[in-house]
């Protein structure tokens, strides 16, 4: 199973919300790992609970600082936010403990195509030059 690549293009040019990304890519890929071959039910449980409490917590961090910087995007970004938690829910709600094949290129897909795209488009926009670091 192919897996995500970090690159110096995902950067958002903001070290902290960067070091978060990376982390995020890092973990997704852990979670493919975990459930290759041989990979233990329990151990790709582990993974997942890891991805999505880390994904959670990054979310909040970026939350409460545009909260206490009263930006005009703090909805939008919380909206946003909700809406990947979602989908990262309901990509995994009926079959979390047996990951097929086609599962995880559905992780992946999502990862690209919504979380990635996320970083790039609106935390770019939002983040880029703030003094969030
Ligand atoms: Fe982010
Ligand atoms: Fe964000």
């Amino acid at each position: 199973m192919p897996k995500l690549q970090w690159k110096q293009d995902y950067e958002i040019g903001n070290p902290s919300v960067d070091r978060e990304h990376e982390e995020l890519v890092r973990l997704i890929n852990f979670m493919i790992d975990a459930a290759g071959l041989g990979g233990s039910a329990e151990a790709f449980g582990e993974a997942f609970n890891a991805l999505e409490r880390y994904m959670e917590q990054h979310f909040k961090n970026e939350e409460n600082f545009l909260d206490a910087t009263n930006n005009s995007n703090a909805k939008m970004m919380k909206n946003a936010h909700r809406n990947l938690e979602q989908e990262f829910k309901n990509l995994w709600a009926s079959r979390r403990r047996t990951p097929s094949d086609q599962d995880l290129s559905d992780l992946l897909n999502w990862a690209e195509n919504k979380l990635l795209e996320h970083f790039l488009m609106m935390d770019r926009t939002v983040f880029k030059g703030s003094s969030f670091n």
